[in-house]
C-alpha cells in the first residue's frame, strides 16, 4: 500500500500560521508523526506540498503514473475554490480521503464550500493533526 499525503497552500507554516486555530505543530513534526504511522502500520508514504495549484494538479496525475493506492489531501484555501483539483482528482480515480486540520463547517461561510469532496471517498473536519491518521485508516480499509 503507497499512499500520498498532499498539502496544498500555507501548510508549510503549521506551528507559525494561526495556532489558535491550526495548533503549534510544524509541518515537519506532522510528517515525523506520519513516518512513525507508516512504521507501525506498515504502508508506504510519499509527502508533498505546494503553495501552488498547478503543482498539486501535477502531483496528482504523477500519482497515476507512479501507482499511488490512496492519497490524503488537505487542500487549504484551494478546497474552497479549484475545480482543477477536483478534475484532476477525477482523472487518476484514486481513493482520496479531504482532511482539514480545523473544522471548516464553523469557520466563515465560504469554508463551508469544497469542491474537490465530490471525488473524495471520505472527508475529516476538526481533528487536529490527528486527522491525517485518521484519512490514513480510512485508505488502508479500502
Ligand atoms: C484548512 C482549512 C482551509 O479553509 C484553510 O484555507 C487552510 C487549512 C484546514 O486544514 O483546516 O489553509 O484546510
Amino acid at each position: 500500500m503507497k499512499l500520498l499525503i498532499l498539502n496544498g497552500p500555507n501548510l508549510n507554516m503549521l506551528g507559525i500560521r494561526e495556532p489558535d486555530i491550526y495548533g503549534r505543530e510544524t509541518y515537519a513534526s506532522l510528517i515525523l508523526k506520519i513516518k512513525d504511522y507508516a512504521l507501525s502500520r506498515g504502508f508506504e508514504a510519499e509527502y508533498f506540498q505546494s503553495n501552488h495549484e498547478g503543482a498539486l494538479v501535477d502531483r496528482i496525475q504523477q500519482a497515476f503514473f507512479d501507482g499511488i493506492d490512496g492519497i490524503v489531501f488537505n487542500p487549504g484555501a484551494y478546497t474552497h475554490t479549484s475545480i482543477a483539483l477536483l478534475d484532476a482528482l477525477k482523472a487518476v480515480r484514486i481513493p482520496c480521503v479531504e482532511v482539514h486540520i480545523s473544522d471548516v463547517s464553523t469557520r466563515e461561510e465560504f469554508r463551508s464550500t469544497s469542491y474537490i469532496r465530490q471525488a473524495c471517498i471520505a472527508t475529516i473536519i476538526g481533528r487536529g493533526t490527528n486527522g491525517y491518521l485518521e484519512a490514513i485508516d480510512l485508505l488502508l480499509k479500502q
